[in-house]
């Protein structure tokens, strides 16, 4: 009788496509471990003497596709990839930030954020925290001789306020603090913060660099090589891995980043007039001249570009959840960054802050979040004119 077991086991892994024949995708390389042909060859790739690959969770082909893009995007040095946002948001933090060390963290970012920094790495883990308003001059007297690390939000999530990254990075720097910066509401296509001095760039990959709504990653770039070990061995010993499959995903994705943050930001642009101008409502967008970021952000954003979220302040939860109830083509949908347009209501995003919290720091009940997607402009404006009429707004 004929064994299969040998063939089963041992055939089909040695892939040679040969110098000509180059794939023009990111290949899938699935393999959890290589194997060696000899113990030298092992303690050498373990000793990073010849390039190659031994476990999965400390490195693996198609992640480094995904790493090589993001790392030239974002003009750094190397980057690392997460298996979700806040995994690259607590990795990067973690590196830096031991108990009895202090942070001064933005006081309006991510609510999951809110909670990771102020009950999870304080209270539980003895690391102080200052919640500081990054917009107001007196950031220089929060530090002291224990400050590690200023974090905060390029654009800030739901505010959609803009952070002087030039004029923050150099205050950190002066008392030695790190800057971590999340950019998920702006990309490396509206705005490299590594060009302001800031130093670790960390994304919610789940949004608008992914953009499919299809996958839940984070990213990490990394201005100078010599804080990518700290960070990648948080990652790595941690386990916070992400497979070969949803890296390939963020590889497909990168691709159209630039031509959809075009369309993301030109719809935006166009619905944040229509809502402030024809329908003389309060809205929040750095593109509009009455905002007080739009000097900033024309300075510190790719040309003509102010990202693709706006805020729109409807005074009440009622009114949000009104609107929400007519919208047709625009739905309830508790993330951002995607092909269609979406709305997210601040209770949802922020719900890991108690209303009291959210209300100090500014975020209404009845803000809701607008992500502007990539269909025909005119219809998200139409969909929106719509149900506003329809609640009376
Ligand atoms: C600005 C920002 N940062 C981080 C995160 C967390 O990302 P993830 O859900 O991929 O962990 C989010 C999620 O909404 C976000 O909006």
């Amino acid at each position: 009788m004929k064994k299969f077991g040998t063939e089963l086991t041992h055939l089909g892994t040695r892939v040679d496509l040969g110098k000509q024949a180059i794939p023009k995708v990111a290949p899938i390389v699935m393999s959890g471990a290589f194997e060696f042909d000899t113990p030298e060859d092992l303690e050498a790739a373990n000793r990073d003497e010849i390039t190659g690959y031994s476990y999965g969770r400390d490195g693996s082909v198609t992640n480094d596709c995904a790493r090589d893009i993001l790392t030239a995007l974002d003009g750094g040095e190397v980057s690392e990839i997460f298996p979700s946002g806040m995994a690259a948001i607590s990795c990067a933090l973690m590196a830096f930030l031991k108990s009895g060390d202090h942070i001064i963290m933005s006081s309006v970012v991510f609510g999951t954020t809110y909670n990771l920094i102020v009950w999870q790495l304080s209270k539980r883990y003895g690391i102080e925290v200052d919640v500081v308003d990054m917009l107001a001059d007196d950031l220089e007297s929060h530090f002291k001789p224990n400050t590690k690390v200023v974090y905060l939000e390029s654009i800030s999530n739901p505010m959609v306020a803009v952070a002087d990254l030039e004029r923050i990075s150099k205050i950190a720097h002066r008392h030695g603090a790190k800057v971590i910066v999340d950019s998920t509401f702006a990309t490396p296509i509206v705005c490299r913060p590594i060009d302001f001095g800031v130093d670790i760039v960390v994304y919610s990959a789940t949004k608008f660099l992914n953009g499919h709504s299809d996958l839940i990653c984070g990213a990490a770039v990394i201005k100078d090589k010599a804080d990518f070990k700290d960070i990648a061995d948080q990652r790595r010993i941690f386990g916070r891995n992400i497979g070969p499959f949803d890296a390939f995903l963020l590889t497909r994705s990168l691709r159209t980043l630039e031509v959809r943050m075009h369309v993301h930001c030109a719809s935006a642009m166009k619905l944040a007039l229509y809502l402030s101008e024809d329908r003389g409502l309060n809205v929040l967008y750095s593109g509009l001249e009455s905002s007080p970021f739009h000097e900033l952000a024309k300075r510190q954003f790719n040309e003509g570009m102010f990202g693709g979220m706006l805020n729109l302040d409807l005074g009440t939860y009622e009114n949000v959840m009104n609107l929400a109830r007519h919208l047709k083509l625009v739905k309830l949908v508790p993330s951002l960054g995607f092909f269609t347009t979406t709305i997210s209501d601040t209770r949802t995003s922020h719900s890991s802050m108690s209303a009291d919290e959210r209300k100090k720091c500014g975020i209404g009940d009845g803000m809701l979040r607008i992500s502007v997607g990539l269909e025909n402009s005119d219809d998200i404006i139409q969909d929106f004119a719509q149900a506003l009429n329809a609640i009376g707004q």
